[in-house]
């Protein structure tokens, strides 16, 4: 059990059919069992056994933005859960043409049994799972990447043995999708995190409060500060993201310039505690956000992380869509 600790109440979950568009869509107890689950995943596909609870079940994907690991884990997952993902490139369906938001979801929602998202602006995620009437899921917006910080907290338990009270740091874009979703996930789990970006670069100010307030309730800190040095102190988990996130491409030169002194390099990680372990959901930027010695290091757990979206991804599916 990925709650080792088990102060957890553990009992029957209603999720089938809720959706998953943030973190803070579910609690610390679905959260674990989400866990549980994503393990349960990995167990199954590594000894081969088949396990096709999504017999015949259609997940249906829109891109708005381009993706590597997101499409291919979910595309995968569903094959592997016995159902089948179909890609929808947002320039190919009506909806780059401007068909609404809306009327896609209540279209899309008569043919498939889940729908995933990959989009802009944070209101086109929840426009789209109001209309729709199956499951949707949050395959990274603007403000949130949520499937993927799932996935981060399973590589952090598998590496380090548990998740509560642990010290994870950010180093970069504050006001960013991971940064967010890893706000709310550590103050879910009881995680500690300290962030450090440049100013003008903090953390959405609103996601801050109530994560501050969540990991209050459950024990653990969610700090905001410009000092790099001081947020990665004694970190069991350092990790960082692009400084130029999809869709912010003409402000590059401003960003690297901004960002210059928040990479993660080797003098900054001796601060860190000497087993820590360093994240990024890829892709990344070599000698911009972190170098090559730290990314592809001893203590780089990257290609875990990556793969965990499969099997975190299989336990949000398996668990949301009705079978
Ligand atoms: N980490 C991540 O979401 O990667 P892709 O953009 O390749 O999907
Ligand atoms: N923050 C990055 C994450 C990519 C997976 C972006 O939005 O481009």
């Amino acid at each position: 059990m990925v709650n080792s600790a088990s102060q957890v109440k553990q009992g029957p979950f209603e999720l089938k059919g809720k959706d998953f568009i943030t973190m803070a869509d579910f609690d610390q107890k679905d959260i674990f069992f989400l866990l549980d689950q994503a393990v349960e995943m990995k167990n199954l596909q590594k000894k081969g056994i088949p396990h096709p609870y999504l017999n015949g079940k259609v997940l249906g994907m829109i891109f708005e933005k381009s993706s590597t690991r997101t499409r291919v884990s979910f595309e995968v997952g569903m094959l592997q859960l016995g159902g089948q993902a179909i890609f929808l490139s947002a320039n190919d369906i009506q909806l780059g043409r401007g068909e609404s938001v809306g009327d896609t979801a209540k279209v899309l929602s008569r043919y498939v049994d889940g729908l995933m998202i990959r989009t802009f602006a944070h209101e086109s995620i929840e426009q789209f799972a109001q209309n729709a009437d199956v499951p949707v899921i949050n395959g990274l917006t603007d403000l949130h990447h949520p499937t993927q910080v799932l996935a981060d907290l399973l590589t952090i338990y598998e590496h380090k043995g548990r998740l509560t009270g642990l010290k994870m740091c950010y180093i970069g874009d504050g006001n960013n999708n991971m940064c967010h979703s890893l706000m709310e996930g550590a103050a879910s789990v009881g995680m500690h995190l300290s962030m450090a970006s440049p100013s003008g670069y903090g953390p959405n100010q609103t996601i801050l409060e109530k994560a501050k307030q969540l990991g209050q309730a459950n024990g653990s800190t969610i700090i905001y500060t410009n000092s790099p040095e001081e947020a990665i102190e004694q970190a069991d988990i350092v990790v960082t993201d692009v400084w130029t996130s999809m869709g912010q491409e003409a402000e590059q030169k401003k960003r690297l310039q901004a960002f210059e002194s928040f990479q993660v390099n080797a003098k900054l990680c001796s601060r860190a505690m000497k087993d820590f372990i360093f994240l990024h959901c890829l892709p990344v930027h070599r000698g911009e956000e972190v170098t090559a010695d730290i990314i592809d290091g001893p203590h780089s757990v990257v290609f875990d992380e990556a793969e965990n979206r499969l099997h975190a991804q299989k336990a949000i599916l398996k668990t949301l869509m009705k079978y």
